[in-house]
């Protein structure tokens, strides 16, 4: 029998993954710079859980969730993004009793049932963070702004930031009617999808690609914004240009959840077919109550990693971290070969990164696998070295070649690698 992957799963493999530890190191660096710590928890939750944050209403709950139950008769979800399990997490460990905000950040997969496309993917992997505990729209910048330094160190170029603000519940329902009035004598004209969202999910129409000629004049949500709304969407603006992030305002930018009050933000940039969403995020105060908590606000965003490594392929970024090789060790016969055995442990233990030959091959053999590996040095035991106790040391960019004592094999490498 033949097994293959799942439709919409990948493998990482060795080659790919250096791309992938560069990126989750770049996160990880600035999440330390920006006093973000990380939170893990777990892959699979209550389903109810998504249904309430989420929302009911949203594509993810009604059509993408990977849900199953399980042996004790429990529905099961695997998560299909990181807000409501870190939320809940916030909420069960009573996190909000701490003096200071949290400020968390996670790594890791999540899964959607989608069709799967160039940049869509049922298993993928978010980087994520969420401030919880202030109503302050500094910190909303201040998540923006983490971002889109991701991007930027990662080295991307061409990310745009696209912000708006989907104000208040109150706000919303106010700009639903409105839209509504717009949209109900256009219903005939719209596509299938927009007219059952007018129904459900009517802001979420403005978002549709098929049918942008028909919303020509239609109303935009800052317009209905209240005064605390659109101070604080102002607040955030300023506070972007204040640290010169370029942004532009798109007031269609409805985001696919639920929970998002005030503000809400993209990041996009071609290059992913028809894919330019790459990362999203927004404000969302009452998410930690809807999900049983108190009254706290929060603010977060998730990047798609598998997007940011297709955008650095599409852009040719060269990212640093090759896997790299500092020693390989050739040994010829079977004395050499037990000393190799105990020599490549001693250079391990001495934080030099080693390889050796398993097969008992030629010389050759061993020669070009220190080349493919492109170790820095080759160190060379036969019988003679092995009773003469020491060993031929090549450094390959040179060719220079010299013998060394066995015993202090570990130290003139370290001297020569520094
Ligand atoms: P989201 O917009 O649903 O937001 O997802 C964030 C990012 O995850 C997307 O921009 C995209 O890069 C990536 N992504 C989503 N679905 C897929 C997929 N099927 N294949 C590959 N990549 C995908 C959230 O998930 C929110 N939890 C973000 C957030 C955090 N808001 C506040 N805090």
């Amino acid at each position: 029998m033949k097994f293959q992957k799942s439709p919409g799963t990948q493998d990482i493999l060795p080659g790919a993954v250096e791309k992938w530890q560069f990126v989750e190191d770049t996160a990880r660096q600035l999440c330390r710079r920006y006093n973000f710590r990380e939170i893990r928890t777990p892959i699979f939750e209550a389903t109810e859980l998504f249904q309430r944050g989420v929302g009911e209403t949203t594509d993810i709950v009604e059509k993408e969730m990977y849900t199953f139950t399980d042996r004790g008769e429990r529905s099961i979800t695997l998560r299909p993004e990181g807000t409501a399990g870190v939320v809940r997490s916030y909420v069960e460990n009573k996190l909000y009793g701490e003096p200071d905000i949290s400020k968390l950040y996670y790594i890791g997969p999540m899964f959607r049932y989608e069709r799967a496309q160039a940049g869509r993917y049922r298993q993928f992997h978010q980087f994520g963070i969420e401030a919880i505990g202030s109503t302050e729209p500094s910190l909303d910048v201040e998540v923006i702004a983490l971002g889109y330094s991701f991007y930027t160190e990662v080295g991307l170029k061409d990310v745009t930031v696209e912000i708006n603000s989907v104000g208040t519940p109150s706000v919303r329902a106010a700009f639903r009617e409105a839209l509504l009035g717009f949209l109900e004598p256009k219903r005939s004209l719209l596509c299938k999808d927009c007219q059952s969202r007018m129904d459900r999910n009517p802001l979420r129409v403005l978002d549709c690609k098929v049918d942008q000629k028909h919303f020509e004049g239609a109303p935009s949500i800052l317009d209905s914004l209240d005064e605390e709304c659109r101070s604080h969407f102002d607040k955030v603006k300023q506070g972007l240009s204040d640290m010169g992030i370029p942004f532009t305002v798109n007031p269609r930018l409805v985001r696919g959840l639920d929970y998002y009050t005030h503000t809400a933000f993209e990041y996009k940039a071609q290059g992913i077919g028809a894919i330019d969403t790459i990362g999203g995020g927004g404000r969302y105060n009452g998410l930690v109550s809807d999900i049983g908590g108190p009254e706290q606000p929060g603010v977060g965003l998730g990047l798609g990693l598998e997007r940011t490594i297709l955008l650095l392929e599409h852009q040719q970024v060269e990212v640093p971290g090759k896997h790299g090789l500092d020693v390989y060790v050739v040994a010829l016969g079977d004395a050499a070969d037990r000393e190799a055995t105990r020599l490549v442990y001693e250079l391990r233990s001495r934080g030099i990164r080693v390889e050796r030959d398993y097969g008992g091959r030629k010389m050759k053999a061993q020669l070009k696998s220190a080349d493919r590996l492109e170790a820095r040095y080759t160190a060379i035991l036969g019988d003679d070295e092995l009773n003469a106790g020491v060993i031929a040391l090549k450094e390959m960019a040179t060719g220079e070649q010299k013998s060394v004592p066995i015993t202090s094999l570990a130290e003139e490498l370290l001297q020569g690698l520094k």
